[in-house]
C-alpha cells in the first residue's frame, strides 16, 4: 500500500504549531508559531509550507551529504585511518566530501536580463540548470578533482549555494556531520568496506547519495560520544 507522506507532514506539523503557540520555549517550531510581523502572526499555512521545506531542505540533503562523506573515507581507507588517529580532521573530511560529492548537484534559476557566459549570451527569462556539481570538480579551481583528498589545500566549494539564497543551514549540516562521523569513528571500531560486497556507488542529480554501504566493524566498545 503507497503511503501519503505529505499530508501526514501538514496534519503533524499543523499540530505542533498549535500545541506550542503561546508556549515561552526557544526550540524553533515554538519560534515559528509565536512569530509576529508588524504586530500579526504568521497564517499557518505558510508555517507549515516552511516546515515541508526544511524537511527536505535540511533533512534530505544532511543524510546523503553525510553517507557521501563516509563513501569518500571508506574508499580511501589510508585518509580514513589519518582522520580515526587525528579528530582534528574532521572538518576537513566533511569540507572535501560536500565538494567531491554534493547531495544536490544542481540549481535551477531563471534568467531575468540577457546574460552573457564565456561567449554565450543567455536571454532574458529563460531557465538555466546551474550545474554546482561540475563547478566543485572544476581542474581550473581543485588539482585532480575527481579525486577525495582531505589533505587538499583549502578550496571554496559550491555545495550550499551561492548568492541570496545561500544555504540557511550550512552551519547546522557543517556540526551535524562532524558529530555523526565523531560517533561512528567512536562506537564502530575498525570501520571498514565489506570486501565480498559490492563497492558503493554514489547515484542521483539532486539527491545525491549511495544506495548503501555494506561495512565491516569490530564489536563496538563503550565509547563516550563526541571530541
Ligand atoms: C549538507 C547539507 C545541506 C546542503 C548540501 C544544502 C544545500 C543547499 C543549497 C545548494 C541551497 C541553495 C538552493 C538554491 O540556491 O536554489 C540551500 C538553501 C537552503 N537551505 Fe540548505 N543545505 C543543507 C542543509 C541545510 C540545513 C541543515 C538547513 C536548515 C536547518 C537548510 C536550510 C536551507 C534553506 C532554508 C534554504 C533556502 C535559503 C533561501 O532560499 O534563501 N539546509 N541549501
Amino acid at each position: 500500500m503507497p503511503v501519503k507522506p505529505p499530508r501526514k507532514w501538514g496534519a503533524y506539523f499543523a499540530r505542533l504549531l498549535s500545541e506550542r503557540r503561546g508556549q515561552s520555549d526557544t526550540d524553533f517550531i515554538t519560534m515559528l508559531a509565536n512569530a509576529e510581523v508588524r504586530g500579526e502572526g504568521l497564517p499557518a499555512e505558510i508555517a507549515i509550507a516552511f516546515l515541508r521545506q526544511l524537511m527536505n531542505a535540511a533533512g534530505d540533503t544532511t543524510y546523503r551529504a553525510t553517507g557521501n562523506l563516509i563513501v569518500g573515507l571508506l574508499t580511501n581507507p589510508d585518509q580514513l585511518r589519518a582522520v580515526q588517529a587525528d579528530r582534528s580532521l574532521v572538518s576537513q573530511a566533511v569540507e572535501e566530501a560536500l565538494r567531491w560529492e554534493a547531495p544536490l548537484q544542481i540549481q535551477p534559476r531563471l534568467t531575468v536580463a540577457d546574460v552573457e557566459i564565456a561567449n554565450v549570451i543567455i536571454p532574458a527569462d529563460h531557465k538555466v540548470d546551474l550545474v554546482m556539481g561540475s563547478a566543485n570538480r572544476d581542474p581550473g579551481r581543485h588539482r585532480d578533482p575527481d579525486q577525495f583528498n582531505i589533505f587538499r589545500a583549502k578550496s571554496r566549494h559550491l555545495a550550499f549555494g551561492y548568492g541570496p539564497h545561500l544555504c540557511l543551514g550550512q552551519h547546522l549540516a557543517r556540526m551535524e556531520m562532524e558529530l555523526a562521523l565523531n560517533l561512528l569513528l567512536d562506537f564502530l571500531p575498525n570501520l571498514r568496506l565489506d570486501p565480498q560486497k559490492i563497492s558503493p556507488k554514489i547515484t542521483g542529480l539532486n539527491a545525491r547519495a549511495p544506495d548503501a554501504i555494506h561495512v565491516l566493524f569490530d564489536p563496538p566498545r563503550n565509547a563516550r560520544p563526541g571530541k
